[in-house]
C-alpha cells in the first residue's frame, strides 16, 4: 500500500513536471478530419521531406501542402498528416521573436517535426499579403526563426517575428 502511494506520487511529480499535450497526427487520405486544427480554412500539416518531417500549411480546395525546404517554397500532395485534438482550444497561438524560444521556452510548444538535427516547432506569420504556416526553428539552432516564402518567385525568407503554437498543459490532479 505504502509502495504503491510512492509510485503514485512519484508519478504524479512526472506527469505535473512535463505536463501533458492531447494533440496528435493524422493521415490526410482524401478527407478532412473533423478534428483537424486550422486557421482561416488552412490546416496545419506535416509532411515528409527526404531525410525530414516538416511542418506545412495544407489547403483543402487545392489538396495541396506547402512549406519551405532547402532554401524554397515546397508543394506536396504525399504523406501528409493533419494536426488534431479533439478540442482545439487546448492549442493556442503567441507572439514571439526568434531569440525568445531558448532551450527553457520550449516546454509547451507544439512539435511539428524534425530537420538538420533539430526539433522544428510550428510557426505562423502574415508575410508577403498572406498568413503563412511553418517551420520553426529553435534558437539554438544555426538556421532560428521562422521559415517562409516570397509568393512570387518562391523563395526563402526567415522571419524573427511571428506566432508559435502552444498547447495547454493537463497536468492529472495529485491524489496522495
Ligand atoms: C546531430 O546531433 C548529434 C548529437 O548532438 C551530432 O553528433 C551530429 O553531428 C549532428 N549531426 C548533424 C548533421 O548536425
Ligand atoms: C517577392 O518577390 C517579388 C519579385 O522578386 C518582389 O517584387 C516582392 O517585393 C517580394 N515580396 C516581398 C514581401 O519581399
Amino acid at each position: 500500500m505504502v509502495n504503491l502511494r510512492v509510485m503514485c506520487c512519484i508519478l504524479n511529480v512526472i506527469v505535473l513536471t512535463t505536463g501533458m499535450h492531447h494533440y496528435y497526427w493524422r493521415d490526410y487520405a482524401g478527407v478532412l478530419p473533423l478534428d483537424g486544427i486550422s486557421f482561416r480554412g488552412i490546416y496545419i500539416a506535416q509532411i515528409p521531406y527526404y531525410y525530414s518531417m516538416l511542418p506545412a500549411a495544407f489547403d483543402p480546395d487545392k489538396e495541396e501542402a506547402v512549406t519551405e525546404a532547402f532554401g524554397a517554397r515546397r508543394i506536396i500532395k504525399d504523406g501528409i498528416k493533419i494536426l488534431c485534438d479533439l478540442n482545439s482550444e487546448n492549442l493556442y497561438w503567441e507572439y514571439t521573436t526568434t531569440d525568445k524560444l531558448t532551450k527553457d521556452k520550449l516546454s509547451n510548444l507544439v512539435v511539428g517535426g524534425l530537420e538538420s538535427n533539430s526539433t522544428l516547432y510550428i510557426g505562423k506569420a502574415f508575410y508577403d499579403g498572406e498568413w503563412k504556416i511553418g517551420k520553426v526553428f529553435p534558437t539554438d539552432s544555426e538556421y532560428k526563426g521562422f521559415k517562409t516564402w516570397n509568393n512570387t518567385d518562391g523563395s526563402f525568407r526567415s522571419l524573427d517575428d511571428f506566432q508559435v503554437l502552444k498547447y495547454k498543459e493537463h497536468p492529472i490532479t495529485p491524489r496522495c
